[in-house]
C-alpha cells in the first residue's frame, strides 16, 4: 500500500526500518477508540463545513462499516502502514475512495493518539476500579464472617499484640480505598480532549473541539495544543497509581504465602485456586499469591519505562512516546489479572481460628496488657514496663507463659488481679482496644459499617 508521504520519498521503505518502527502488534488495542474518535473528527468537519456535509457522512458511516467489518473479524491489518490509524485511514478508502482522504483534515496523528490513549486508558481507569471495589467486598465479606477471630498481630515479624482477623483484613480495604481514590483523582487529568491540537501547533481551520469533546465524552478541552502532543504524564500517573495498587497486593500475597505455610497453618486456600508439585504428592502451593507477588516488579517496571521515555524529550511529540503504549497495557493487564485471581482466591479461603489462638499461647504478645493494667492502677509506664518486663523474664526462665501467671504472682503489681488476668487473656487484650480503628470487635464493625457506606455510594 502507498504511504501517505510517498510524494516526498523516492524510495521505499527498508524492511527492517518498517518492521522496527510498526506499531500495529500492538496499538491494534485502540482501534475502536480510533474509529470512534475518527467518527466524531468526521462530523465535526461536516458541522463546521470545513468538508461537505455529504462527504463527513459518507466518511462516518464509511467508518461504521469498518468497526463492524473489524469487529466481525473481517478486516485484515497491514503492518508496512505502521499504525492503527493509518491502517483505520486505509480501510475507510477501501470502502469509499478518494472521500476518505478529507477525514484527515485539521488533525495529525499526534493529536490523534493521544486522543485514543485518553479514551482507551478511561474505559481501563473504570474496569480497574471495578475489580478494586469487587475485592474490597470479599475482604468486607471475609472480616464480617470471621469477625471475632483472635490471631497474633506482628511487627518484625514477631508477635506483637493480639488483634482480630477482621481488623487485619480490613487494613487491606483502606488501602485499596486509598488505591480507588487514586485513579479517580488521575481519572480527571485523562478526561482531557488532546485532538485539535494538529501535529503541535493547533490547526487553522475552524474547528469545533467543544463539540467533539461532548461527542466523545471528554469533560474539558487542553489549552495548550503544545502540551496536548508532547506529555504521557496521565499515563505515568496511571502506572505510578496501579505501581501502589500492586505493591499492596504483593504484601497480602506475602501475608497469604506465610499463612499457608506449615509453620502458620492459619489459612486453607481452596483446591481450585491452588496448584500441586510433579515430584512431591503432598503439596498443595499458594502459586496465585507468588505471581501476583511476582508480577508487582513488571508494573513498576512499567512506570520506569514510561518515566524514562518522557526524561529529556525535547517538545513537542518524538517518536519515542511511540513506547508508551506497551507498558501501559502491560500494566493494565497485569492489574486488571491480579486483582480478579486476588478475589477469587481470598473469596474461597478459609481460616482457622483454632491454629491461631494455639499460636498466642505462650507467645507473650499479651505483656503490654499486663504494663496498661498497671498504669490504669496508677504506676509511670516506664515503671510497669520494667515490672513487666521482670516477670516476662522469669516466666521464660521458668519455661512458662503469661497464661500461667496466678492471682499470687501479680499480687506485688498492686493490680485487682482479676481485671489483670482478663487483660493478659488475647481476647480481653483485643477486646481493650477500644479506640477509634483500633481492634475492639465494636471498632472493627464500626470501620465494617464505614466501609460498606463507601462501597454503597460508589457507582
Ligand atoms: N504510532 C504513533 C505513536 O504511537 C502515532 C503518532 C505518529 N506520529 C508521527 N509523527 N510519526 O506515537
Amino acid at each position: 500500500m502507498k504511504k501517505p508521504w510517498s510524494g516526498r520519498f523516492t524510495k521505499p521503505t527498508d524492511e527492517t526500518v518498517e518492521a522496527f518502527t510498526a506499531s500495529i502488534h500492538f496499538d491494534a488495542r485502540l482501534l475502536e477508540y480510533d474509529i470512534l474518535g475518527s467518527i466524531a473528527h468526521a462530523r465535526m468537519l461536516g458541522k463546521t463545513e470545513i468538508i461537505p456535509a455529504a462527504d463527513s457522512e459518507q466518511i462516518v458511516s464509511g467508518l461504521e462499516q469498518v468497526l463492524v467489518g473489524l469487529k466481525s473479524g473481517n478486516a485484515r491489518l497491514d503492518p508496512s502502514l505502521e499504525d492503527v490509524h493509518m491502517n483505520v485511514e486505509a480501510l475507510l478508502a477501501e470502502r469509499i475512495g478518494e472521500v476518505a482522504g478529507k477525514l484527515h483534515t485539521a488533525r495529525s496523528r499526534n493529536d490523534q493518539v493521544a486522543t485514543d490513549v485518553r479514551m482507551y486508558l478511561k474505559d481501563e481507569i473504570d474496569a480497574v476500579s471495578g475489580l478494586i471495589k469487587a475485592l474490597q467486598r470479599t475482604i468486607v465479606g471475609q472480616a464480617q464472617e470471621n469477625l471475632d477471630i483472635v490471631m497474633p498481630g506482628y511487627t518484625h515479624l514477631q508477635h506483637a499484640q493480639p488483634v482480630l482477623l477482621s481488623h487485619h483484613l480490613m487494613a487491606y480495604f483502606w488501602m485499596l480505598q486509598r488505591d480507588a481514590e487514586r485513579l479517580a483523582d488521575c481519572r480527571k487529568r485523562v478526561d482531557v480532549l488532546p485532538l485539535g491540537s494538529g501535529a503541535l501547533a493547533g490547526t487553522p481551520f475552524p474547528i469545533d473541539r467543544e463539540f467533539v469533546a461532548k461527542e466523545l465524552g471528554f469533560s474539558t478541552i487542553s489549552q495548550n495544543s503544545m502540551d496536548a502532543v508532547a506529555d504521557r504524564d496521565f499515563i505515568a500517573e496511571f502506572l505510578a497509581a496501579c505501581s501502589i495498587i500492586m505493591a499492596h497486593l504483593s504484601r497480602f500475597s506475602e501475608d497469604i504465602i506465610l499463612w499457608n505455610s506449615h509453620e502458620f497453618k492459619f489459612i486453607e486456600l481452596d483446591d481450585s485456586v491452588t496448584t500441586g508439585s510433579s515430584i512431591m504428592p503432598q503439596k498443595k502451593n499458594p502459586d496465585v499469591a507468588e505471581l501476583v507477588r511476582g508480577k508487582t516488579g513488571r508494573v513498576y517496571g512499567d512506570l520506569i519505562s514510561l518515566l524514562t521515555v518522557i526524561k529529556g524529550l525535547p517538545m513537542t511529540y518524538n517518536r519515542d512516546l511511540q513506547e508508551d503504549k506497551e507498558p501501559l497495557f502491560d500494566a493494565v493487564d497485569t492489574v486488571k489479572g491480579s486483582l480478579e485471581v486476588f478475589e477469587v482466591m481470598l473469596r474461597s479461603a478459609k481460616f482457622d481460628a483454632k491454629r491461631m489462638a494455639e499460636d498466642l499461647r505462650g507467645d507473650f504478645s499479651t505483656a503490654t496488657d499486663l504494663a496498661d493494667a498497671t498504669v490504669i492502677y496508677g504506676k509511670p509506664f516506664r515503671v510497669s514496663h520494667e515490672m513487666t518486663g521482670k516477670q516476662v523474664r522469669k516466666l521464660i526462665e521458668s519455661g512458662k507463659g503469661l497464661e500461667d501467671l496466678t492471682a499470687e504472682d501479680v499480687q506485688e503489681m498492686a493490680v485487682d488481679p482479676a481485671f489483670l488476668l482478663k487483660r493478659i487473656d488475647p481476647k480481653g487484650s483485643a477486646a481493650a482496644k477500644n479506640v477509634p480503628g483500633g481492634t475492639a470487635r465494636e471498632r472493627v464493625e464500626e470501620q465494617i459499617a464505614a466501609a460498606l457506606e463507601i462501597l454503597g455510594a460508589q457507582p
